[in-house]
């Protein structure tokens, strides 16, 4: 309630490093689903799709997963709360923004030195000549693949390979068991050690090694704001647990802090 946002708004003010984090719930009033919630598309799919292993072993899926999200990663905007968040750091009041999102929004919204943790699905790779494209050079070029794929009779053909050595194509994100991006992580680390006020958006938290970022912050002090849908392991952690949309209550929050 308002009260409540006041005092928040008050903190976040005040603060002298604030880390905001982010994940997949900041982009769901995008049009860009989650991966965990019960209107996430990717049920159980992410840990077992989003693997080396599968690009191996079932490359049907594997293309289908990503070449879905980079068809819409195109189509979709910025919402509200990336557009808040870009204005609170214009205002100097967001001090390093880290996400897990591979979607490009917030730097789309404006928000600057973003650390990816999980890379970036804007742009693919061939993983044998190591050539980088953009992403949508991995979208297949008939335009009914989709229904192709749902009717069992989708087959990932050329367009998945390098136009240079026709290696296979893998989008630029960390896949589960891939390290993550050394300067991303570190920057990540660095400023949240020295956080002061904490913010986590949109995410469950349950992926590590990116997890442990807002625990890092709370051992060393920083007040810790979570703004999410469904409970997380850390709420009891978080001086407040806001549990309504992003984009709204961080449009509202902006708007407190600018106001003051
Ligand atoms: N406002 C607030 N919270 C929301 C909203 C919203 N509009 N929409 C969804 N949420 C919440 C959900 O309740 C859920 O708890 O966002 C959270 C999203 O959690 P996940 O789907 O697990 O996404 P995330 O935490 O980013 O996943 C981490 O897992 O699959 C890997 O690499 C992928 O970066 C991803 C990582």
């Amino acid at each position: 309630d308002q009260e409540v946002l006041r005092e928040i708004a008050a903190a976040w003010r005040s603060a002298n490093n604030i880390v905001v984090f982010t994940g997949a719930g900041m982009s769901t009033e995008s049009g860009l689903p989650d991966f965990r919630s019960k209107q996430g598309l990717w049920k159980d799919r992410p840990e077992t799709l989003a693997t080396l292993a599968a690009l191996k072993a079932k490359p049907d899926e594997f293309y289908f997963f990503y070449q879905w999200r980079i068809a819409r990663l195109w189509e979709v905007q910025p919402n509200p709360g990336h557009l808040a968040l870009a204005e609170l750091a214009q205002a100097g009041f967001v001090t390093k923004l880290v996400t897990q999102n591979v979607d490009g929004l917030h730097q789309r919204a404006g928000s600057q030195g973003v650390a990816e943790l999980h890379g970036t699905l804007r742009t693919v790779s061939c993983i044998k000549c190591g050539s980088q494209y953009d992403s949508r050079q991995m979208l297949p070029h008939n335009d009914t693949w989709e229904e192709d794929y749902k009717a069992g009779r989708y087959r990932h053909g050329s367009e998945c390979y390098c136009p240079r050595c026709q290696g296979q194509l893998r989008p630029d994100v960390v896949l589960f068991g891939e390290s993550l991006p050394d300067t991303a992580w570190n920057e990540a680390v660095r400023w949240s050690r020295k956080a002061d006020f904490f913010v986590v958006i949109g995410s469950s938290l349950v992926v590590s090694p990116a997890n442990y970022l807002p625990q890092l912050a709370v051992e060393q002090g920083a007040k810790l704001l979570i703004i999410n849908s469904d409970s997380t392991p850390l709420d009891d952690a978080a001086a407040w647990v806001i549990r309504e949309k992003a984009g709204e209550v961080l449009t509202g929050i902006k708007e407190l802090i600018l106001r003051m």
